[in-house]
């Protein structure tokens, strides 16, 4: 009876780790979840994804300018990312002459890919456990140190896993000189804009094309016109055969945040405190910013990146606290709380100091992100911080104080300023004494505000001076925050309010204690901008009741939605004349009885932003789309991915090869691709 109730729950255990297509695996701990993998359609090793003894997956992946993916996709360097993760290097190319992002660009040879200043990939050397090694009493420089000197460009982290329980060393090769290859249209490239963000069904081919130049050696260098394509260890192979609801997919990238370990505590903060006051805050503010949009082209120009920043996160929480309720997700972390109270009555303790560790410190990080949310959206501070700046020279004051004012607007900042000072002044707990006497002496925010934004040289480039700018009353403004505000806040500036190292050392036992304890659970280590694999298929979700969305989008919905009246939708002509043409060569495929392109789609892959741009791929491990979002429904994954519902957006590899060739005419790239 005993042993057949054990098989029993040992069946229960296999099945259920079986289902679950969460987590986010360290390379080279993937051995541990192949035999899942394989069961749901894997067909390679665990030699194959991560290796240290010969070329493997992990060699063609790379960390794309700091915070998304990007995959090398021939072996002279080329690589794919986001559209939106090389908006910014394709903005800095551009000009009035050449407006890249409205046109796009084409590289028709090697000669003629521009180099992006400042812009770097990372491709992983190797991870290694060090936690033995800083035990043993290592330093983290020390290790540092070590490693980096292992290579040419070498480039190394030590990161914590499991709130500091473990912790890994990471080495990169660190490559400066990346061109620009391509890019289609923002609209195509940003189809739907922030209209159709965070939601499926979707139509956004959000690609754009680099490449990695090193030197003669094949080493890191900075940019030379001697260098030459960058031969990876290995690149992706291309499978154009396209995919089918329930197949395999597995991704491959540098997911950035989740907290998937928080207690309720932390789960109420997010969704009761947290987000409805950032998402208030940036209501304001994009309303403010959009009525100014709306009344001049220019504007409409000058806070066109700045308005998707503040709307791609105000609109992922908002999504966020509905999940957070629709789940019940604070009821079942307290529910979880309880249970793991009554059978770790000696751990009991751990719960009791993290909840007073909360009681503590929850004002203080609502005041540090009160401070990013509103103070810091005040943007004529800025030319002040640089002048103070004593790590910059004049010459680099001058050239971002040029940057800085070209997409500037003095009305809209004050009115910004009127609404942010106000939010910080009512809001913010710290006494800031003097800023706040300051503000009075002026009769409150709005009188203060105007005075400072008529009475400031700062407001446009002409009275910015690099002498003789001390008595400007700006100055005074940007002392008392600094000195009152942002020097109370930076105690607090981590990743996460559990991150706190007041809290996260209470985090390091629950975590331990939660492992050793549930058995049946899954254990990850939360998203930290490291290299991670995450699987599961192809497929689609109920939306609502009786509502379901398939899987994959085409080139039908793009001429559904286009329209030349509105500008997130306006397509380029050339894209409807092959349309019209039916021009699609070999990119169409037959769906339904109709000859069509495919766009997206959508899987169970486990993602968070910093997967953007990352390689989606089939049981083979060959390229089939590019990430770059998750639906609606599943933007609290971050906190608790439910596979029911969450997943996650691909642009169809196909729609990518098609756009190069049949938009952009650029298909002499194909030559290079393994297709
Ligand atoms: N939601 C995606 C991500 O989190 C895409 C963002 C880019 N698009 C935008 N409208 N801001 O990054
Ligand atoms: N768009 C996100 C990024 O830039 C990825 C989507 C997500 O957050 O899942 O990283």
């Amino acid at each position: 009876m005993k042993r057949s109730l054990l098989i029993v729950a040992l069946l229960f255990a296999t099945t259920f780790s079986a289902v679950a297509d969460k987590g986010m695996w360290l390379p080279s701990l993937i051995s541990s979840r192949i035999k899942d993998m394989k069961s749901k359609g894997f067909k390679l090793s665990a030699e194959d994804i991560y290796s240290i003894n010969k070329a493997s997956l992990k060699d063609a992946v790379v960390l794309f300018d700091g915070g998304c993916t990007g995959e090398i996709v021939s072996n002279r360097g080329l690589l794919l990312t986001n559209h939106h993760c090389g908006y910014d290097a394709i903005q800095a190319l551009s000009s009035v002459e050449h407006d890249y992002l409205t046109d796009g660009f084409w590289a028709m040879s090697n000669d003629e890919e521009l180099y992006c200043p400042g812009l770097k990939v990372h491709i992983l050397v190797r991870m290694e456990d060090v936690t033995a090694r800083l035990a043993a009493g290592e330093t983290k420089a020390d290790i540092i140190a070590k490693a980096e000197s292992e290579g040419v460009g070498f480039h190394a982290t030590v990161e914590s896993m499991y709130y500091g329980n473990e912790a890994y060393l990471f080495i990169y090769r660190e490559f400066q000189d990346v061109r620009l290859v391509g890019t289609p249209p923002s609209a195509i490239g940003k189809f739907g804009s922030d209209n159709d963000n965070w939601i499926w069904p979707r139509h956004t081919g959000d690609f754009s094309v680099f490449r990695i130049y090193a030197n003669a050696n094949n080493e890191p260098a900075e940019y030379s016109a001697d260098n030459r394509p960058y031969t990876p260890a290995r690149h992706f192979k291309i499978s154009t055969k396209g995919v089918k609801e329930g197949d395999f997919t597995m991704i491959y990238g540098f997911p950035g945040n989740t907290q998937e370990y928080i207690t309720s505590d932390a789960v109420a903060y997010v969704a009761k405190v947290s987000d409805p006051a950032k998402i208030d805050l940036r209501t304001q503010r994009l309303n403010i910013i959009g009525a100014a949009q709306a009344t001049s082209p220019q504007i409409r120009l000058q806070y066109a990146a700045k308005h998707a920043n503040i709307a791609n996160a105000w609109k992922k929480w908002q999504g966020e606290v509905l999940g957070i309720n629709r789940l019940g997700t604070f009821e079942k972390k307290l529910d979880y709380e309880r249970r793991f109270r009554e059978e770790n009555p000696d751990k009991a303790y751990i719960l009791d100091s993290l909840e007073a560790a909360y009681g503590v410190n929850i004002e203080h990080y609502f005041n540090y992100e009160l401070y990013n949310e509103t103070l810091r959206g005040i943007e004529l501070q800025q030319p002040v911080k640089l002048l103070l700046n004593a790590k910059l020279d004049d010459e680099s004051r001058q050239a971002a104080a040029e940057l800085f004012y070209k997409d500037f607007n003095k009305e809209v900042d004050r009115e910004l300023a009127h609404v942010l000072l106000d939010a910080f002044i009512k809001y913010s707990t710290l006494p800031a004494k003097e800023l706040r006497a300051l503000v009075e002496r002026h009769g409150g925010v709005e009188t203060y505000v105007d005075w400072l934004y008529d009475n400031s040289r700062f407001t446009s480039l002409d009275g910015f001076t690099l002498s003789g700018w001390e008595e400007d009353p700006l100055v005074e403004f940007v002392g008392l925050v600094q000195n009152e505000v942002e020097s109370n806040v930076r105690g607090y500036a981590y990743r996460n309010l559990s991150n706190i190292p007041d809290i996260e050392r209470w985090y390091r036992p629950y975590v331990k204690a939660l492992m050793e304890w549930d058995k049946q659970r899954a254990f990850f280590p939360d998203a930290n901008l490291t290299l991670r694999v995450a699987y599961g298929k192809v497929a689609g979700y109920e939306y609502a009741d009786g509502e379901y969305h398939l899987p994959q989008t085409t080139i039908e919905g793009i001429m559904e939605k286009d329209n030349p009246e509105i500008y997130d939708y306006n397509i380029p002509q050339r894209l409807r004349d092959v349309y019209a043409a039916k021009d699609y060569g070999r990119w169409g495929i037959t769906m339904n009885g109709k000859v069509t392109v495919p766009v997206c789609f959508i899987a169970t892959n486990h993602t968070t932003g910093g997967n953007s741009g990352s390689p989606v791929l089939n049981g083979r491990g060959e390229l089939i789309g590019i990430n770059f979002d998750r639906t609606w429904l599943s933007t609290m994954s971050d906190i608790e991915f439910d596979e029911t519902l969450c997943r996650n957006i691909i642009c169809d590899i196909r729609y990518v090869l098609f756009v190069i060739d049949k938009v952009g005419g650029a298909s002499w790239l194909f030559e290079e691709m393994s297709l």
